[in-house]
């Protein structure tokens, strides 16, 4: 017997045959054990998460809620690069949004939740971008995985990560109809072997971020795109930390590198100061991710107030188009400012500056001594980086005053001969 639901798919099988066993089905009590268990695990390991409490907006300066009361930190953990979420005019646009449609979108799109202020802002992104249209989602997570999911709707269909890919291209990739593969790290030649290997699928859909997450360093999307031109791969990248960054006047890496791929991914939760995603490509390929994303199809469309920002955000960017030199300069200069302090930080200009320190224990130890000192930079470990790859992730924002800079460096000079 099969039955319908309201997923999308066609029809699933509803009565499904457990596997044979003769031990006694778990009970009840059984599977919270299990749960517990896993908890224990994560706790034993040292890998708990917990979800810190900040009570104040994600500025230059946090209230961070913290053991013995409230610390007032200065924040290298936003990814708020151009400071956008605390700017007048943004906010006023939020509320203007907010006034004019309402507080929710009460529908996903494709029900009745299309709003016109969000058509406004695809139209605007693709404007700015130079792309025959884009298409929202509600976080840069769902843009990802309707990308993926809407490309790769074949068993026959192959798609190639790159190892440094962010959590939502995997989940994408898996819940695709197609075979995942990964390449190394920014690796061509990899790719090139992979695109040869894998030449009679039906499509090849490459993906890559121009600025990856966690290092900071950037893609050579030029020879990536020219490779997936030559072998007749699509290529999707994702420009969630080059947007506002890198590029004329912060239209990303592929701006900047005269590329354009296939479908390009943002995320208006960055340098937007705001919430959402989007993907933005050719009119056919849009129309696709309409037709077969099922992270757009079926989540609520975007709050007005997010969208608003976005908006605003855009504004003050064109009206001001040396913010993304002028982050990277400082960038530049602290990067350098924390090699001389004896830090190993890797050459680069975007704003995301790792401190790889290896351990747990002494990226946890690091963090720990800088927010005595006055900073918030939370350690990154597995599965958020490799094993032995644990550390601060500082991130630079135009907020960040020289004094902030300069005493970051101080703190981290004295924390140098301990790590
Ligand atoms: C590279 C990359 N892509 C996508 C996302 C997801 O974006 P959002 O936070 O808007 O869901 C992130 C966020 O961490 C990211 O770093």
């Amino acid at each position: 017997m099969t039955t319908a639901l309201a997923c999308g798919l066609p029809t699933l099988p509803s009565v499904v045959s457990p596997p044979m066993s003769h031990t006694p089905p778990p009970t009840h009590a059984d599977m919270r054990a299990c749960v517990r268990t896993e908890l224990a695990d994560l706790t034993a390991q040292g890998r708990l998460r917990v979800r810190p409490v900040i009570d104040s907006p994600d500025g230059r300066v946090i209230q961070l809620r913290a053991e013995g009361g409230r610390r007032k930190l200065v924040n290298w953990a936003s990814n708020d690069y151009l400071g956008c979420a605390n700017r007048r005019p943004v906010k006023n646009a939020a509320s203007r949004e907010l006034r004019r449609f309402g507080a929710g979108a009460g529908a996903a799109r494709l029900l009745a939740g299309g709003l016109a202020v969000h058509r406004r802002l695809e139209l605007r992104l693709a404007r700015w971008l130079g792309t025959a249209d884009a298409l929202l989602t509600t976080t840069g997570f769902q843009a990802n995985l309707a990308a993926v999911v809407a490309l790769a709707g074949d068993p026959e269909d192959v798609v190639l990560l790159d190892r440094g890919c962010h959590a939502s291209t995997y989940d994408g990739a898996r819940l695709s109809a197609g075979t995942l593969l990964r390449f190394r790290h920014n690796d061509v030649e990899d790719l090139a072997r992979q695109l040869e290997r894998t030449a009679g699928a039906r499509r090849r859909i490459v993906c890559v971020e121009s600025v990856y997450s966690m290092d900071g360093d950037e893609a050579p999307v030029a020879a990536i795109h020219h490779l997936c031109r030559e072998r007749g791969a699509l290529l999707v990248v994702d420009e969630a930390h080059a947007l506002g960054v890198l590029g004329p006047a912060g239209r990303g890496l592929c701006a900047e590198a005269g590329v354009v791929p296939d479908l390009l991914i943002g995320t208006c939760g960055k340098s937007f100061g705001s919430q959402g995603g989007f993907l933005a490509g050719d009119q056919e390929l849009i129309e696709l991710a309409v037709n077969r994303a099922r992270s757009f199809i079926y989540s609520t469309a975007a709050v007005p107030a997010a969208i608003g920002a976005v908006l605003g955000a855009l504004e003050l960017l064109e009206a001001n188009p040396g913010w993304p030199a002028e982050l990277c300069a400082h960038a530049v200069a602290l990067r350098a400012a924390l090699r001389t302090a004896g830090w190993q930080v890797p050459e680069g200009r975007t704003p995301i500056i790792p401190l790889i320190v290896g351990s747990e224990d002494a990226a946890l130890a690091l963090a720990l001594a800088l927010r005595e000192a006055g900073h918030h930079a939370p350690a990154i470990r597995p599965p958020t980086v490799p094993e032995g790859s644990c550390r601060l992730r500082l991130t630079l924002t135009l907020a960040h005053t020289e004094a902030d800079r300069r005493r970051l460096v101080a703190a981290l000079t004295l924390l140098k001969p301990a790590i």
